[in-house]
This record gives C-alpha cells, sequence and structure tokens, in this order.
C-alpha cells in the first residue's frame, strides 16, 4: 500500500504534490511526507492525515521536483520519523513495498546510523552504498536485484543531480506520465489524470530517469521503448456530488453499476468446460467468491472452493488443466492475491481474473479479464465493486444476463435505517447469522460493520452458533439474523429462536416471501420479491446502511477507517 507520488517540471513543486498525494491517500494514510530540491534536499514530514502535513508546507517556495508518499505502517510504529521520505548519504526515498531481508541488510550496513525503525531506510542505505561504489545511480539501481528479496516501488532523489528524478519497481506498482507541466512518478491514474490521461506502466526492474521534459527507461541498463497507455475512464468526475461520505454516495449508485455490469458483460466466457473453479480473494472478494461458489455449484454443478489468497499462496495446491482459477479484486493490485496469479499461471493453469480497475497488474496478468463496471470506488469500504463483482459471478453461473428492476432497488435503498442503527451504536459486540447464501452475505455484513464503525462483530454459521459461540449471547446482545433462502428457512428460524430464547434482540432482515408474523425478532427489514439469484444483490444494501448509519452515529472518519488501505500491496 502506501502512496508514492514524484514531480520534475516547470511549476512549483509542492501545491501540485500535495494534491496528487490526497488522490493517492486510499492507499495508507497514517503518516505523509515530501522531499523537495532547492538548492539542497529538504524533507518534511507529519503523523496522520495529508492535511497535516500540508500546514507545515509553504506553496511559495521556488522547487521544481519533489517526492512525496502517504503510508500505511509496515516496519516501525506511526510517528514522525517512521514516515518517508528517507535520506541516507546522497540518497532520498519513498518506498512502498517491504523488504523482506532487511534485517540481514541492516547488519552489512552498521556503518550507517539509522533514524527510523523501517526497512526504507536500510535500503536507502543500500542504494546509497551501491551508488558510491559505481558511481552510477543506474547501476547502483540495477543491482538492487540481486541483492533485494521483497517488493519495492521506489521514487529517488540523488544528491549529485537535483534536476532528476529516478524510479525502480518490484512487485509493487507504479506508472510514468509526461504532460504539459511535467513529468510524474505515482502508484496510480487518480494522482495523474488532473495533467494528462496517458500513462507508461513501468514493469519489474526497469529503472526510469526523469529530467523536466524527458522520461528514459531502462532494462539492464539498456534504453527501452515503452507503451503509452490512455486511461478512458472519469476519474475527475470522482467526487462525492453532495454526499456526506464516499462510502454513501457509493452504496447508492449500486443499481446504475449494476446495470452496467450486467449490459457490458459478453457472454463469451464458459465454465463449463472446467469440472472443478477455484476462487481467490482478500476481504470483501473473498466474500463475493463465496457467493460465487454458491451460485456456480447451484447452477452449473461444477465443485468451486473460495480462498484466501494469502493462504491460497502458500497451501498445496490440488488443480489440474481442467481446473480454471478465477482472482477477485476491485483494484487490481492486492499483493496476495496477485502472487497467486503468477504462481497459478507459472504451473499453466488457466486463470480469469474479475478486476476493477482497467489495466491495473491482477488484470494484466490473467488469461483473461472481466471488468466489472463499478467505476472508481474511493471509500475504503467497498460497496459498489462487491456487489458488482457478484453480478459477474451471477452472469457466469446462469450464463444468460437478467433482467433487474432499478426501482427495487430504490426502495430498499431509501428505507430508514438511522433507528436500527440507534439501537446499535453503543452496542460493544454484535453477532450476524445466516445460513448457505445468507452466512456468505453475514461474513461481508459483519466486515462492514467492524471496518468502519469499530464494533467487534462476528458473523456465524447460524446452525454452528450453539456448538460454542451461544455462551456469549445473553439479554444484552443484538443478532442480526439473515433468511432469504427459500430451502433453508424453516432451519435458519429454529436456530433464531434458539438465541432469542436466550434473550437477546434480534433484527431479522427476511425476503418477502419467507415472511410472516412473529414473535421472534424485535425489528425487521424486509427484502422485496424478486428472482431469488438477484437476492444477495439487493440484501446486502440495508446491510451496508446499517453499517454506515452506526459509524456516522459514532462519529467515525467513514471514508478512511483507522489502520486500514484500500489497495493492500504489500504481503
Ligand atoms: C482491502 C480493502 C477491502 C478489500 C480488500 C481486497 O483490505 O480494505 O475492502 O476487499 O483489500 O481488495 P481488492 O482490491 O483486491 O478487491
Amino acid at each position: 500500500m502506501c502512496g508514492i507520488y514524484c514531480y520534475i517540471g516547470k511549476k512549483k513543486a509542492l501545491p501540485i504534490l500535495i494534491d496528487g498525494l490526497k488522490k493517492l491517500e486510499y492507499r495508507g494514510y497514517d503518516s505523509s511526507g515530501i522531499a523537495y530540491v532547492t538548492d539542497k534536499v529538504n524533507i518534511i514530514k507529519e503523523k496522520g492525515k495529508i492535511e497535516n502535513l500540508e500546514k507545515l508546507l509553504d506553496n511559495n517556495i521556488e522547487t521544481f521536483l519533489g517526492i512525496g508518499h502517504t503510508r500505511w505502517a509496515t516496519h516501525g510504529v506511526v510517528n514522525e520519523i517512521n514516515a518517508h521520505p528517507h535520506k541516507q548519504g546522497k540518497i532520498t526515498i519513498v518506498h512502498n513495498g517491504i523488504i523482506e531481508n532487511y534485517s540481514k541488510l541492516k547488519q552489512e550496513l552498521s556503518n550507517y546510523n539509522l533514524k527510523s525503525q523501517t526497512d526504507t531506510e536500510v535500503l536507502c542505505c543500500l542504494i546509497d552504498k551501491l551508488y558510491n561504489e559505481e558511481k552510477n545511480i543506474l547501476k547502483a539501481l540495477n543491482k538492487l536485484k540481486d541483492k533485494v528479496i521483497g517488493s519495492y516501488a521506489l521514487g529517488v532523489i540523488l544528491n549529485d543531480d537535483l534536476n532528476s528524478l529516478y524510479a525502480i519497481k518490484k512487485d509493487s506498482p507504479l506508472i510514468l506520465a509526461n504532460s504539459d507541466i511535467g513529468n510524474f512518478i505515482a502508484s496510480d491514474i487518480p494522482a495523474i489524470i488532473k495533467y494528462t490521461n496517458k500513462y507508461i506502466i513501468l514493469e519489474n526492474d526497469e529503472i526510469a530517469h526523469l529530467t523536466k521534459d524527458n522520461i528514459t527507461i531502462y532494462n539492464n541498463l539498456n534504453i527501452i521503448d515503452k507503451k503509452i497507455n490512455t486511461f478512458e475512464g472519469n476519474i475527475e468526475n470522482c467526487t462525492k456530488n453532495g454526499y456526506d461520505d464516499f462510502m454513501l454516495k457509493e452504496i447508492y449508485e449500486q443499481p446504475d453499476v449494476i446495470k452496467n455490469t450486467i449490459d457490458s458483460f459478453n457472454m463469451d466466457f464458459d465454465l463449463n468446460k472446467y469440472n472443478k473453479i477455484h476462487i481467490v480473494g482478500c476481504g470483501s472478494a473473498y466474500h463475493a467468491g463465496l457467493i460465487g461458489k454458491y451460485l456456480i455449484e447451484k447452477y452449473l454443478n461444477i465443485e468451486t472452493n473460495v480462498y484466501v489468497a494469502s493462504e491460497y499462496r502458500y497451501n498445496k495446491s490440488f488443480y489440474d488443466k481442467n481446473t480454471l482459477v478465477i482472482f477477485i479484486s476491485q483494484s487490481g493490485e492486492t499483493a496476495d492475491t496477485l502472487a497467486c496469479v503468477k504462481k497459478v499461471k507459472n504451473d499453466n493453469i488457466d486463470t480469469l481474473g474479475i478486476v476493477n480497475v482497467v489495466s491495473s497488474s491482477i488484470a494484466r496478468e490473467v488469461d483473461t479479464v472481466i471488468y466489472t463496471k463499478a467505476g472508481c470506488e474511493i471509500a475504503v469500504a467497498t460497496t459498489k465493486a462487491y456487489t458488482s463483482q457478484i453480478v459477474i459471478l451471477t452472469l457466469l453461473a446462469l450464463k444468460n444476463k437478467f433482467e433487474f428492476e432499478k426501482q427495487i432497488f430504490n426502495k430498499i435503498l431509501n428505507k430508514n435505517y438511522l433507528d436500527i442503527a440507534k439501537l446499535l451504536y453503543k452496542k460493544e459486540s454484535i453477532f450476524f447469522i445466516g445460513r448457505g447464501i445468507d452466512y456468505y452475505l453475514s461474513l461481508e455484513a459483519s466486515l462492514k460493520l467492524k471496518e468502519i464503525s469499530y464494533i467487534h462483530s462476528e458473523a456465524y454459521q447460524a446452525g454452528e452458533l450453539k456448538h460454542g459461540t451461544i455462551s456469549l449471547i445473553d439479554e444484552n446482545s443484538y443478532v442480526i439474523a439473515i433468511n432469504t433462502n427459500k430451502d433453508l428457512s424453516e432451519k435458519t428460524i429454529s436456530n433464531i429462536k434458539e438465541v432469542k430464547a436466550r434473550n437477546c434482540k434480534v433484527i431479522y432482515i427476511v425476503s418477502e416471501e419467507l415472511d410472516e408474523e412473529n414473535n421472534f425478532y424485535d425489528e425487521k427489514i424486509v427484502i422485496p420479491k424478486i428472482e431469488q439469484y438477484i437476492t444477495p444483490i439487493l440484501a446486502i444494501i440495508p446491510l451496508q446502511l446499517i453499517a454506515y448509519n452506526v459509524a456516522k452515529l459514532k462519529g467515525c472518519d467513514i471514508d478512511k477507517p483507522k489502520n486500514l488501505a484500500k489497495s493492500v500491496t504489500v504481503e
């Protein structure tokens, strides 16, 4: 994670750097910093969000070159010293990634006086040492691939050449862009789109040399030609559009996103030629994969297993040439998911990506990519990307486009969730229960609630609760029970009665055809009647809005929850 943004050009650099870093703040926001060049290299860093750093900067300083960073801490606590940039000897760097062999490197570099606890500062020392040996920065950077284990995307300033910037990357994303006002190094497109929609993707071990007029790219010290990509989206228009928070806006965008995703879907890809499917993802993408498993097994009768990427990567793989591995990712940059793509491809197994960000690493790496049409998602807690992933999985499972009525979505979007949120926001722990597909929805609902409101919550298979966890249920507990699955409805109701018998409060989410007056719940949300396969996309909406309203009542920073980042580019 972490955002890198560097500029060299004819405009004053500091306001440009701050503005670009803000566009990358979704990648991490515990601290930030900038190194800029006057007659020397100056460094300013601050704990907290970028607005804190902004207050320390004088936009009028005559500087036309700088490297900036917004951090999500990996090595070393969150403080100003550990924030980037780091400077050692003649080298100043910003870094995204993790240096796995940094302890060993640190021992070899013991003549340097380290100030921080970071792996990045060790890397900075290493580059300085290599530069002193080679007397050539390109040669020094080119040696990193032999010395460093781990991932890195770097922006580099060299004391001996204060009219240049350098970039190098391995397994962490980095793009370069040329514009009328100068040249950029960035972790992602939103930071450059204001100036140009053309960009170059730096590949592993390539090195870029930027001056105010030119970008030169080297592979193994030879100059290479690179493809110039064009970004066709409309990230620039990504504003809150009158909503209090991006998350709320994105929840309300779901009917349009679902429609766009269905409309743009091309039915060419046939899952039926495989006899086994694996689905791999992290966080909500994993949860979407679970819904996919349910649909693919139900409608196509193909055995489907879903894996968390960080586990899949290191587990023994049971696949063969009749297996398809589907990778789900909003950002297309999640390090664990990307590493799994590489492993599976290396074993010559077919890969399909369900990805939102066009031309992202996972989109480029898989054999076939299907894009979700969620548009840019800014809130760290995903909503519309998650539902659009389920839409693609539904289309693949049904092998048919399905109709859906926007009005039904609008009806559920516009219900009042505040009253339910008021019952929940002072609680310390909340349980979600369901069976089958409703359990998979519970997992996502529970994640949404805990990540933005910081209330502990657990999702349980409704039938499993009695094997231990029910001991936590008492008259102070709240249980949110989901019942949308006709086949399992009676069983789910029995489980809800079991918790109700322990005097807890129950919020019941039920689909219209299963709804009947009863006394085993305290509050009820009815999901309008709709085709069974669309129910998950509809049923998640109240759960997203309950989480949103709870977090709002608690006064949380909804779009940027503590400790999180949207794009997780470290293991
Ligand atoms: C982070 C985000 C989650 C997301 C997960 C996977 O943890 O906070 O919302 O589900 O990464 O991200 P991806 O971009 O691969 O879907």
